[in-house]
């Protein structure tokens, strides 16, 4: 099993290369690339790490040696947000470095699994599936945007606000992976009642929980130890349902059956081809029903800003 990260001196890049020197099966290798010349270093301090997993260091202009093989590719390359930024402001930034990179994984790894971590996720997911659908080699079970931050902070906040240990709880997060896009199905919780002011302010608690990382941190970056958790824990999901785990569920923000919208984040069932079966949603509280269409025009908005970038 070959892992490719791509970014992987950033903020999330270092950290999720050392999860996944720690948690990776034994046997496993990652390749890790980015454009700053600290990689070999990078490769050498982890593999002092006694781990069964072997990591190597490519830094240049072209990630290709890195991408030879590769199972899995992962994303985090690109810039991160500032206070006073939203997700859209990356774009055109980051649309630039996903094309490119994109262009190589077509070449190389078609047929690896794909994880988008750069954002504005609702948009990078498209300019990828773009660049490999102009390749000739999309395979849209195979793409995915991973949107787990987002349940990780909806089970910690429920937890908080309920009192539970956030382990124990697992909420559904669908839509799509910026503000108002963000909707966590808290009325699926078993055993778990809110009341209406609970649920409001939980929700938007959730959708602004970047920000307030971004403001936190006063321009040093956006999320990144939290990032790198829960992009291990897809990741590790990922290489389950390759090595033929069966009953893998994720949501992720992936091209699905345009129900709602074209690209749209919701529960997974993954196997060794990537997205084995779309799950159900489920039913919607009244409040859910009207934050899905109140999202869809942003959603729709950002997803046409990916599929205009490239021609
Ligand atoms: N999906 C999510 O939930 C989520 C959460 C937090 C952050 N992010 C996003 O992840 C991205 C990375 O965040 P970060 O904090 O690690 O940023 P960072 O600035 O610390 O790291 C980005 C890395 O990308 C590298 N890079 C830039 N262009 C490259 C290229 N062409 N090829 C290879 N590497 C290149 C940089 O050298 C840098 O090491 C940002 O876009 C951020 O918004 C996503």
């Amino acid at each position: 099993m070959k892992i490719t990260l791509l970014g992987a001196a950033g903020g999330i890049g270092q950290t999720l290369s050392l999860l996944l020197k720690i948690q990776l099966p034994s046997g496993s290798s990652l390749s890790l690339y980015d454009i700053t010349s600290v990689i070999p270093g990078l490769a050498i301090d982890l593999n002092h790490i006694p781990t069964g997993v072997k990591v190597e260091g490519f830094n240049g202009a072209y990630a290709i040696p890195a991408l030879r093989d590769a199972n899995i590719v992962l994303i985090s390359a690109g810039i991160a947000r500032k206070p006073g930024m939203d997700r859209a402001d990356l774009f055109h930034v980051n649309a630039k470095i996903i094309y490119d990179l994109m262009n190589q994984v077509a070449s190389i790894a078609p047929k690896a699994l794909i994880g988008i971590i750069t954002n504005p996720i609702n948009s990078m997911v498209v300019v990828a599936a773009k660049v490999l659908k102009k390749a000739g080699v999309y395979d849209k079970k195979r793409l995915f945007g991973i949107s787990t931050l987002d349940i990780m902070r909806a089970n910690t906040f429920v937890a908080q606000c309920k009192n539970k240990q956030p382990t124990e709880i697992e909420v559904s997060v669908i839509g799509g992976h910026s503000g108002i896009t963000i909707l966590p199905l808290l009325s699926q919780i078993k055993n778990i009642h809110f009341s209406n002011q609970e649920v409001i302010d939980l929700t938007r608690r959730i959708q602004n929980a970047g920000s307030e990382v971004v403001k936190a941190k006063a321009g040093a970056g956006s999320a990144t130890l939290s990032m790198s958790h829960a992009a291990a824990r897809f990741s590790l999901s990922l290489v389950r349902a390759l090595r033929g785990e069966k009953n893998i569920v994720e949501c992720a923000y992936v091209e699905g059956n345009g129900e709602y919208t074209n690209f749209f984040a919701q529960p997974l069932l993954l196997d060794e081809n990537g997205i084995a079966e779309y799950l159900p949603i489920g039913v919607l509280s009244t409040f859910e029903q009207l934050t899905l269409n109140n999202m869809l025009e942003t959603l729709k908005k950002e997803i046409k800003q990916g599929e205009e970038f490239v021609r």
